[in-house]
């Protein structure tokens, strides 16, 4: 049901709703200049896109919509704005896993990395692209993907909430 909130929470102190009625939101970012800020809402299954607004409320300024991916956490690509969304393609299995992990279990939540790429009028939607799908065998249950950047070298770093290991990812050139 989307009882979900974004809640700011201040440096004054200040905590207060930002926004309400979204669906299971799960993870949360932001543009690199602060001027968005980023929610999956995995039960849509959406990201949004929202403007803070001055009496510290988000207002609605995009939205991308996926089939057959369940969006969990969202990183920034700090140099280029992109966003990295991790998520499920196959949310039973992802939950079967993460009941029947510590006893054993055949299950293997498969996942999925999309790269989102803003444009610049916030209005229009995201161009979007899945860069990574795995089986559920590389790092089962993947719910965040971040890149790491070194000099030229540039890779990708996945986390789960559920693995006691990250795996990390070179891109194909
Ligand atoms: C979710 O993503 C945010 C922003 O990229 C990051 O700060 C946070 O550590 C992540 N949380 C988890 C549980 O992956």
């Amino acid at each position: 049901m989307p009882w979900g909130h974004i809640v700011y929470y201040g440096p004054e102190g200040i905590v207060s709703k930002a926004r309400s009625g979204i669906a299971y939101p799960n993870g949360i970012a932001r543009s690199p200049g602060g001027g968005l800020i980023y929610v999956a809402a995995s039960s849509e299954p959406s990201v949004y896109a929202f403007k803070p607004t001055y009496d510290g409320a988000l207002q609605l300024a995009g939205k991308a919509t996926f089939r057959g991916f369940v969006p969990d956490n969202i990183s920034v690509d700090a140099a280029t704005g992109e966003l990295l969304v991790s998520g499920f393609l196959n949310t039973l299995e992802m939950f079967r896993y993460n009941r029947e992990v510590l006893f054993g279990t055949d299950a293997r939540p498969a996942s999925a990395i999309r790269r989102l790429i803003p444009s610049a009028d916030a209005r229009r939607r995201f161009a979007e692209e899945s860069i990574l799908i795995h089986s559920g065998d590389l790092l089962p249950s993947t719910t965040i993907a971040v890149v790491q950047r070194r000099n030229n070298m540039r890779r990708m770093v996945l986390g789960s909430v559920m693995a006691d290991h990250i795996a990390i990812c070179e891109y194909q050139q």
